[in-house]
C-alpha cells in the first residue's frame, strides 16, 4: 500500500500538482467524462488546488473555475487553462451563494473534495462528511444548470445510502467511486451524478 501511496505522490510531484488527491479525479474522468472543453466548474474544498488545476486544464481556454476553501492558499493560474477564480470562504456560510453567484450564477459541473478536520471518532468524521456532502447537494440545487454534473467525496457509513438515494432523484445517472488512488483502508468514496434533473 505504502508502494501505491508513494507513487501518486511521485506522479503528482512530477506532473506538478500540489497534491496526490489530483488522481482521485483524473481517474473517475478517464472513465465517466463528466468534465468537457469549456465547461464553467464550481470546486468546493479546492486547497491545496489540484483538482481546479486539473479541471481548468480539461475545460480549457473557454471554460471557467471557481474554487472555494476555508483556506487562504494557493492562487495559481495555468497558460492554456480556464481561468481559476480563488474565493476564500466556508461553504456552510448562510451567504455563501451570494458570494459565489457574484462570481457566476450556474456552473456545469460542481466538484467537492471536502473533508471535516478529523477528530479520530469514526463515526463522528462520517457524520460531519455526510452533513458537508448534503450541504453540496443543497448547494447543486441553487447553482448546478440542467443536466450538469456533480462528483462529491463522502465517508461510506451509517446513512450514506440515504444520501445516495437522495442523489438517485436529483441525477439521471449515479455511480460510485473507488479511485485506486484512494487508500483502501480510508472510507472515502466519491458519488458521481450525471444530468442533473433541475426542478
Ligand atoms: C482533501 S482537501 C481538498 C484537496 C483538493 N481537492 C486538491 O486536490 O488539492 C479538503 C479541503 O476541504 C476544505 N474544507 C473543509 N471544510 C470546508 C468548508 N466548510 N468550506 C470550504 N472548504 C472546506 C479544507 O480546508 C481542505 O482544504
Amino acid at each position: 500500500m505504502r508502494k501505491v501511496q508513494d507513487y501518486y505522490f511521485k506522479k503528482a510531484k512530477k506532473e506538478k500538482y500540489p497534491a496526490r488527491s489530483v488522481y482521485k479525479l483524473e481517474e473517475a474522468q478517464q472513465k465517466y467524462r463528466f468534465l468537457k472543453n469549456g465547461d464553467t466548474v464550481l470546486d468546493l474544498g479546492c486547497q491545496p488546488g489540484s483538482w481546479s488545476i486539473y479541471a481548468a486544464k480539461t475545460a480549457g481556454p473557454q471554460g471557467l473555475v471557481v474554487g472555494v476553501d476555508l483556506q487562504d492558499g494557493n492562487k495559481v493560474n495555468i497558460a492554456k487553462a480556464a481561468e481559476i477564480i480563488w474565493l476564500h470562504d466556508d461553504i456552510t456560510a448562510d451567504d455563501i451563494v451570494e458570494n459565489i453567484e457574484k462570481i457566476r450564477k450556474n456552473f456545469r459541473v460542481i466538484l467537492s473534495d471536502i473533508a471535516p478536520r478529523t477528530s479520530g471518532n469514526k463515526w463522528v468524521d462520517q457524520q460531519q462528511s455526510l452533513n458537508l456532502a448534503r450541504r453540496v447537494l443543497e448547494l447543486t440545487d441553487r447553482l448546478l444548470e440542467s443536466k450538469g454534473n456533480f462528483y462529491v467525496k463522502v465517508f461510506e457509513g451509517e446513512d450514506f445510502k440515504e444520501f445516495v438515494d437522495s442523489v438517485r432523484k436529483s441525477f439521471k445517472t449515479v455511480k460510485i467511486v473507488k479511485p485506486k488512488s484512494s487508500r483502501t483502508e480510508s472510507r472515502e468514496v466519491f458519488v458521481l451524478g450525471m444530468g442533473f434533473l433541475k426542478r
